[in-house]
């Protein structure tokens, strides 16, 4: 059969384009499929075509042969099985190869990522992950820390599902421990009614105990006391202690809740969860030779650093390294995951690398005739207030996160009011309760997508006014970008979804190759943890959709099948706008 009669119905064109290019090196060059890499990016310039192979500089040097007669052998083997797919195979300077699609091609890939996927790939629950998120401690507010734990936590947790994997949201409580029985033995011993303390209450109770616990020598009794009734069991004391967990996790749901982040009851898994294992698990390193005594205490120790990692106080009490040990375990071996991702501060760098040294070392990441489950951290960097040190009230208080929100949110409603009053507005006639809802999506938005945008490592500086702005590489910009797209598929009425594509304009076409990206840009953000890559994607989708926009009417063109054809374009874009903001946690709102 004529191959230019056989179009592709793969929408990753760049994959089909490299597997031919593959094929093409290893019959023109002689050499093991497998080993040819054609080098395939997105060219810089429409001028240099649509994808640039620069496979030739290095494969003339292992040939020793000029690098422009390797690229021509090359094109001469995939011209052919490539017909359907390009147009043209140029060869530029020492050895580029430039390559122009076929504007079939693009419309027929196009076509096939028009359905409910979006040409998104899906591995079809034959994956698990494990995403440690949010990790809130009992009776302490939430702050910007957790704000980070919960978000990234949960982005990457959603790029996972929307790619088919099975997602287990491990939120690691911390609710065990000293610390947690000093809170409760002290508001015990101050007579306050359980039944009616906020979280507030218990914050300030937290503190207070911590105080005391140094200074008195019988609170600190006090508080190993009522740590030997929770762990014996004693029902009045436990009943206590699920009071303050009720009471944190309240406002932790609440929270979540406003921040569009899927957290509820079922994801806890706190460190209490695992307070029958932490022997077996200190048991097991024990049995093993891993663990050594040191002073009457249980270390592993490693042979490249100093740093043990303490497994078992010397009073025989576990903490919160054995708890992770316990955890990995179960994640792996219980739950099946393949992958467990931390979205821990990077503060506890050295925390994790121990803990997944010693796992490692023991045997628990390993799973026979599979490969063994990888444990990652993804280390996120501080929110900074401006004077580029952590964040901080005015009075030095580490800022919470409900006051936090509550601000943003102001600002996302003041900025959407002002906007309303416009009568040209598309708000002009929404009603006060409609706006302050659009007001919060916006705020929250801005939040949201000024943390997930950058780098995950890196600390930045909480600036609300930059956040909110709805110009630039913002949340409340893309925002906006969907909800103009929205009014106007709105303003042309019935669509029709099988209108025949034409990608004819320069414009149209890097619109349409940035569509068909979307699968791939996904699975690169997700295989790397990196949320930043998705909202990079995003972000270039909206000024590539502004590019086209601008240059070619929809509307007002006065072609039937042209016009169709863009409103395919525009609504394609919409749902792919509103898809990768979904997986980023953020509501895409068709007016604003
Ligand atoms: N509760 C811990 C903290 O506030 C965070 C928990 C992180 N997760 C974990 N598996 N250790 O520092």
């Amino acid at each position: 059969m004529d191959p230019a009669s056989t179009p592709t119905r793969s929408c990753d064109l760049a994959s089909v384009l490299e597997q031919g290019l593959r094929s093409a090196i290893a019959s023109a060059c002689g050499i093991d499929e497998a080993r040819a890499d054609p080098q395939v990016k997105s060219s810089a310039t429409p001028k240099f075509g649509d994808f640039q192979a620069n496979f030739a500089m290095a494969l003339a040097k292992a040939l020793g042969k000029p690098p422009r007669d390797v690229a021509q052998a090359v094109i001469a083997a995939a011209t052919a099985p490539l017909a359907s797919l390009c147009e043209k195979m140029e060869i530029a300077g020492p050895g580029f190869v430039n390559i122009t699609l076929r504007a079939s091609a693009i419309a027929n890939a196009l076509d096939a990522m028009d359905c409910p996927t979006l040409g998104v790939p899906t591995v079809a629950g034959t994956k698990t992950v494990a995403v440690d998120l949010c990790g809130v401690n009992v009776a302490k507010q939430m702050h910007v820390g957790h704000l980070r734990a919960t978000i990234i936590g949960d982005t990457i947790a959603r790029m996972h599902e929307r790619l088919g994997w099975r997602v287990y949201r491990q939120n690691h409580l911390g609710d065990w421990g000293l610390p947690i029985a000093m809170t409760l033995a002290s508001l015990k011993r101050h007579g306050i009614d359980l039944g009616k303390v906020t979280l507030d209450d218990l914050n300030s109770a937290y503190r207070g105990a911590q105080a005391e616990g140094e200074t008195d020598p019988t609170a600190l009794a006090d508080a190993h006391d009522t740590l030997r009734k929770l762990q014996a069991g004693d029902e009045p004391t436990v009943a206590d202690w699920q009071r303050l967990i009720a009471v944190t996790m309240a406002e932790v749901f609440a929270t979540a809740a406003i921040l569009g982040v899927d957290l509820s009851e079922r994801h806890s898994r706190g460190e209490s969860f695992f307070r029958e294992r932490l022997g077996p698990t200190v048991a097991a390193f024990v049995d093993a030779g891993i663990a050594e005594r040191d002073a009457g205490a249980l270390i592993v120790r490693f042979p490249d650093r100093e740093r043990p990692l303490l497994i078992q106080k010397s009073d025989g009490t576990s903490l919160y390294s054995t708890t992770d040990l316990a955890a990995v375990r179960y994640r792996v071996q219980e739950l099946g995951a393949d992958l467990v991702v931390y979205c821990v501060d990077a503060r506890q760098r050295d925390h994790f690398k121990d803990v997944f040294d010693a796992v490692v070392r023991i045997g628990w990441t390993h799973r026979p005739g599979r490969p063994d489950a990888r444990l990652v951290h993804v280390p996120f960097g501080a929110v900074l207030g401006e004077d580029k040190k952590p964040l901080k009230t005015r009075s030095g208080e580490n800022v919470t996160l409900v006051s936090l929100l509550e601000e943003a949110t102001a600002r996302g409603r003041r900025e959407v009011h002002a906007r309303a009053a416009d009568p040209e507005a598309h708000t002009a006639t929404h009603t006060r309760e409609e706006l302050d809802a659009i007001g919060q999506a916006v705020g929250i938005a801005a939040i949201k997508y000024a943390d997930l945008s950058g780098d995950v490592g890196r600390d930045y500086v909480f600036d609300l006014d930059r956040m909110v702005s709805f110009e630039g590489d913002t949340g409340p910009y893309l925002q906006y970008a969907h909800a103009r797209i929205a009014g106007i598929l709105a303003k042309a009425g019935t669509i029709d979804l099988h209108a025949p594509l034409t990608i004819a304009t320069s414009e149209e076409r890097a619109l349409a190759l940035h569509l068909l990206r979307y699968g791939p840009a996904l699975e690169a953000a997700a295989a790397s943890l990196a949320p930043n890559r998705l909202a990079a994607y995003i972000y270039e989708l909206a000024n590539t959709f502004n590019a086209f926009y601008q240059a070619c009417p929809v509307l007002k063109g006065d072609d039937a099948a042209v016009r169709a054809s863009r409103l395919r374009l525009v609504s394609l874009t919409r749902c792919v706008l509103s898809d990768a903001l979904g997986i980023m946690g953020i509501t895409a709102p068709m007016r604003m």
